[in-house]
Formats: structure tokens, sequence, C-alpha cells
């Protein structure tokens, strides 16, 4: 009933990098609303943030056999980093791709994901909610509930 959050580069500056698409919670915020999000789901939360492509991908590959899932926003290595959907690919954990605004609705750049073929789904536009919602479709499949 372990999983693990990473928020990868940019998103230690939650709260001051551009509040009108990012808001105005930092990350601690995050961290403190999904630990209490995860503990009254009974589900054990770590979590993680690096600025550093390396740094992430050894954070995914030390998830195998400790996390039943990761919850994973690679912020715009998203767009670009093949090492980071190769590290995903090389382990047997799930990973959920979140986005807290709509990559869908921005620049051209961010439309592009070269991880979600390698993740069981993304979940993007709905702030400190897309990694919620991530963290209960792991709850869900706890229960062997796959609504
Ligand atoms: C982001 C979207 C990315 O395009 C961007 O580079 C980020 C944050 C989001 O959470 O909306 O750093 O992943």
């Amino acid at each position: 009933r372990k999983f693990l959050v990473i928020n990868g580069p940019n998103l230690n500056r939650l709260g001051k990098r551009e509040p009108g698409i990012y808001g105005a919670q930092t990350l601690e915020d995050l961290q403190t609303e999904l630990v209490s999000f995860s503990r009254e789901r009974f589900m054990d939360l770590s979590f993680e943030q690096s600025n550093n492509e390396g740094d992430l991908i050894d954070l995914i590959h030390g998830a195998e056999n400790k996390f039943r899932g990761i919850v994973l926003n690679a912020g715009a290595y998203t767009h670009y980093s093949y090492a980071i959907r190769d590290a995903i690919a090389s382990v047997d954990v799930p990973v959920i791709e979140v986005h807290l605004s709509n990559v869908h609705a921005r620049e051209e750049f961010r439309r592009e994901s070269v991880i979600a073929p390698v993740t069981i789904g993304q979940i993007s536009g709905f702030g400190f909610d897309s990694y919620k919602l991530a963290l209960q479709v792991f709850h869900n499949q706890l229960k062997g509930d796959t609504l």
C-alpha cells in the first residue's frame, strides 16, 4: 500500500512560478494535502522532487519492489525525455502521468508526451486534484474496483 509521488523540474517553485497557470499554493502545500488524502485511504505516501533528469531516473528505478505505483509530474521532461520514458518502461511499477495545467490547451510543444505510452494513463488540467485523482485510481485498483 505504498505509493510514490515524484515531482520533476521547477515544481519546487510552485507558488512563485507563473501563479496564473500553476496556482498560489506551494509544493509543501501539495505534500500536506496528498499525505492527508492518502491517510484517509490507508495509503502510505512518499513524496520526492528533483530538478535533475538522472535523479528522477534513479527514483523510478528505486521504486521497484518498494512501491505499488508512482504518480509522476515530470514537468518539461514529459515532452522530450526518452531517458525517463525508458526508465519507466524498465521497471515493473505502474506510473500515472499528471500535470497541474491542461497541457493540451497551452503551447504546441506541451501537447506531446513522450512518457505517456509507457504509463497507465495521463491526468492533466486539474491542479492538485490531478494528483488526488491519480491516487484515487491506485486506491480503486487496490480494492479491485476499476470504475
Ligand atoms: C507541467 C506542464 C509542463 O508542460 C511544464 O513544463 C511543467 C509543469 C504541469 O504540471 O502542468 O513544468 O508538468
